[in-house]
């Protein structure tokens, strides 16, 4: 077979995703975000598998449409098995099943975090794939992990966090300025005209490779209400300097981390991947890394950092050269092993 087509469907969160890729290619990357939830402040389950559940039909039709291609054209289904909410991944898990037995093809059942590194091998115009082994730190809004990979089937978690995820910290942050949800971006916005050297926050003393971020967010929490209390217009007055130092600090953690798992791996390529990495700091910290400190960095193309199924779809095209396929009993999986 030439060209393997793929249809990928991603569930795991807020997000309904659907992408076509034909073998390392993305012909279309449909994603029908949920706002819902802004409301709430958070992803709130019930309601986030609801809209999957209506969104995913016409997603996928969408994806095949938009890629010319027909179902029968089909030669693989992969899908998010975890981890992420069990009643969103239920929807695509199951709509992904009963498609591939409909249809008579093979199933790949995906890992969400291992599909945000092996994003990097996605084909397109102008982005270099990483050569293996090389190191990956996946941030996101549930996970933050620094990973060694070692081939597309062998990645191995070297360092993670121990509370919150980065994301997580990004966007308790926010809330904390007032911003609404997910604030990560907000914060990303304002720190770009701000000084990220005006108000220094003490990062956390965490051993090895592992990340914490919960004190962080407690100690922004005691500087806001300690400054509002002395003048109510605080944070108005001061948002572009409060979020670039925060943005700063967190930058500084992930930076401090990764030299370390550099010098221990003897591994100089790194690879970002996961929702907060579109953070603009962080693509410019590591961008400069590569002069500043000889590495070589592999940053995403912006559509696939945050959720979206062609970074599944990427994964089952590799699984599917291997003959790796998933049996029909292949279940859902809120948290998974990696
Ligand atoms: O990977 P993702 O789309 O979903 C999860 O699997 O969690 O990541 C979402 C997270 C949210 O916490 C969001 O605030 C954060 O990524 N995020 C950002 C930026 N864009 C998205 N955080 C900081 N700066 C950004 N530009
Ligand atoms: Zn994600």
């Amino acid at each position: 077979l030439n060209k393997v087509y793929t249809l990928a469907i991603e569930s795991s969160c807020d997000d309904t995703s659907a992408a076509v890729l034909c073998n390392d290619k993305v012909l279309s990357n449909i994603v029908a975000r949920q706002a819902v939830h802004e409301e709430y402040g958070g992803v709130v389950p019930e309601l986030a598998s609801r809209a999957h559940q209506q969104n995913i039909v016409p997603v996928i039709d969408v994806a095949l449409k938009k890629a010319g291609i027909n179902k029968t054209d089909l030669n693989c289904i992969a899908f998010t098995q975890g981890p992420g909410l069990m009643g969103s991944l239920l929807v695509g898990g199951s709509f992904a099943k009963s498609l591939s037995l409909a249809l008579d093809i093979p199933l790949v059942a995906v890992n969400h975090m291992k599909a945000h590194i092996l994003a990097h091998f996605i084909h397109e115009e102008g982005f270099d794939k990483p050569t293996f082994p090389f190191l990956a730190l996946t941030i996101s809004g549930g996970h933050t992990q620094i990973v060694k990979v070692n081939s597309f089937f062998d990645l191995e978690i070297i360092g993670e966090t121990t509370d919150d995820a980065v994301g997580e910290a990004f966007d308790k942050s926010a809330k904390i300025l007032g911003l609404p949800y997910p604030g990560g971006p907000l914060i990303d916005k304002f720190a770009q005209e701000g000084n990220p050297k005006a108000f220094p926050f003490t990062k956390p003393k965490v051993n090895g490779l592992d990340f914490s971020f919960s004190g962080l967010k407690t100690q922004i929490l005691y500087f806001i209400q300690k400054n509002v209390a002395q003048n109510p217009n605080f944070i108005e007055e001061n948002k572009a300097d409060i979020c670039a130092s925060i943005q700063h600090t967190i930058i500084t953690i992930l930076m401090d981390k990764l030299k370390i798992a550099v010098q221990e791996t003897g591994i100089n390529q790194i690879a970002i991947g996961g929702g907060v990495s579109a953070n603009s700091g962080i693509r410019k910290t590591l961008k400069e890394a590569e002069s500043k400190y000889g590495w070589k960095t592999y940053i995403p193309k912006f559509e696939y950092t945050t959720d979206n199924a062609a970074m599944i779809g990427i994964v089952g095209y590799y699984n599917f050269l291997e003959n790796n396929f998933s049996d029909s009993k292949v279940v859902s999986k809120a948290r998974i092993e990696f």
